[in-house]
């Protein structure tokens, strides 16, 4: 690809939102658009259509007809890590854009590394760049993770049109940018990091991606409050967004994906950080029954469903006394609104004087829940560590709860059940109404209530 440098025309100063990418023509203290404030950065771009922004405006498309399209016009490149397919819906789609993005020291760099070099194996060069990180201080980590790299070719710099020219000539089957908050490119005024910058340098790769039909993945800083630092425009951009996860200190990590363009949202892959990177957790129901005590104090194990997968997790609480004048609720793992939802309904329904305890709940191995059928577990850990006994008969159970105390439907009733099965585990309490006369459904416990959930476990 050819650049080339014509004088830039002289910039118009705008102001743009860094959480929703809103433009104005003047500073305002609260973006008018998402009620963010102090989110207006200044944004001096040239509108000129000069150097890579003048490559990308010359590609033209041509037009079919939809049934032309063919699958083949989206082939997916599979790897040896099986999580990471399964959250991307089957592998990497070519020409596809993907954004990972994490806490800093999450495992962003390692997993990209370890995806480059499974890509790099099976089909042909990868090229990695890295704009955060010296050549040596890849090398040391690709040391830890047993990776030769002969077919990875890395690229030490941020400069877009030197990224560009290097893909051009090496036609890599995957290219890496971490992080795309170092990239670069002269097309716009606005410094490093900047939003103009990010959203530029996305624009250039998305297109060149999409021209030569190679993926490529960039990561993404994520800022305090999770949100992925500079540009909500970048998510918007990208065909996926996977978000890589994990609870402090625990070495579980759960990859999900909060956008996908080619497969569903619900997926997520577990692995655990180790000496030699990520690793891989194919059966993490059996880990994290492993580390379980057998007739545990305000523990209930619950099958989840997460996409294609089913998968038990344990739900831990613990009440305890309050000193303060109003009781705290605290969850890991669950949403802070349905611990809420279940202590209300626990203290109305059932009369347990929950009102000066402090609540504790936490989902173990660092697992965010996000599906409501957690409740019934939720409410029995809470309701076994109140009344400091262990849920009878180690039976599983699954249930949202309603808030006249009923324990309503969940879907996917069977996965959850042979996942409960496979597991050895005697039975599982669900909803009544989700069980059906059938072989499939031989361990189900059904229960109606939430009352009549703890009269038959915590009697
Ligand atoms: P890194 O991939 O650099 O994180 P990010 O790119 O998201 O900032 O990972 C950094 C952390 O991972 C670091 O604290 C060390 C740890 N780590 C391991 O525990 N084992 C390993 O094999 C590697 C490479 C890193
Ligand atoms: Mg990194």
């Amino acid at each position: 690809m050819e650049i080339s440098c014509e004088a830039m025309p002289k910039p118009i100063v705008t102001f743009v939102c860094e959480n929703c990418g809103t433009q104005r023509p003047k500073w305002e203290g609260q973006c008018s658009s998402c009620k963010e404030w102090n989110t207006l950065v200044e944004n001096s771009d040239s509108i000129a259509t000069t150097g890579v922004r003048a490559w990308v405006s010359s590609q033209t498309s041509t037009l079919k007809s939809l049934s032309e399209v063919t699958f083949d016009d989206a082939p997916r490149l599979k790897m040896s890590l099986s999580e990471v397919n399964r959250v991307l819906g089957g592998g990497l789609v070519a020409g596809s854009v993907i954004l990972i993005a994490g806490e800093p020291g999450v495992g962003k760099s390692t997993l990209l590394l370890q995806i480059a070099d499974n890509i790099a194996r099976e089909f042909g060069g990868a090229l990695y760049v890295t704009g955060e990180e010296s050549l040596t201080q890849v090398k040391v980590r690709a040391g830890r993770l047993g990776i030769a790299g002969e077919r990875i070719q890395i690229l030490q710099g941020a400069h877009l049109s030197d990224v560009i020219t290097n893909l051009d000539n090496a036609q890599p089957s995957l290219a890496i940018i971490d992080s795309i908050q170092t990239m670069h490119t002269d097309d716009v005024s606005s410094g490093m990091g900047s939003i103009s910058q990010i959203r530029e340098c996305t624009q250039v790769l998305i297109q060149w991606a999409k021209v030569n039909e190679v993926p490529i993945i960039i990561s993404g800083h994520v800022t305090k409050d999770g949100d992925i630092a500079g540009p909500r425009v970048l998510e918007h951009m990208v065909d996926v967004v996977l978000q890589l996860e994990g609870e402090g200190v625990s070495t579980w990590r759960q990859l999900r994906a909060v956008k996908n363009r080619f497969g569903s949202t619900n997926e997520t892959g577990i692995f655990e950080m180790t000496d030699q990177g990520l690793l891989q957790v194919e059966d993490p129901s059996g880990m994290f029954l492993a580390e379980r005590m057998h007739g545990a104090i305000g523990s209930a194990i619950v099958p989840i469903v997460e996409g294609t997968r089913s998968m038990i997790v344990e739900i831990q609480a613990l009440t305890n006394r309050t000193s303060l004048p109003i009781p705290r609720r605290l969850a890991t793992g669950v949403d802070n609104n349905r611990v809420l939802l279940v202590c209300a309904v626990l203290t109305r329904q059932l009369g347990l004087s929950l009102s000066d305890q402090d609540v504790i709940v936490n989902v173990t191995g660092g697992i965010k829940v996000s599906e409501p059928a957690v409740d019934l577990g939720v409410a029995l850990a809470i309701a076994s560590s109140f009344k400091n006994s262990p849920v009878a008969g180690d039976l599983a159970v699954v249930g949202e709860i309603g808030l006249s105390g009923e324990v309503r439907r969940v879907p996917n009733i069977e996965r959850r059940f042979s996942e409960v099965q496979r597991l050895g585990l005697k039975g599982c309490l669900a909803p009544a109404k989700s069980i059906k006369h059938d072989e499939a459904y031989a361990v189900g416990v059904p229960v109606s209530t939430l009352r009549e959930a703890l009269t038959k476990v915590l009697p």
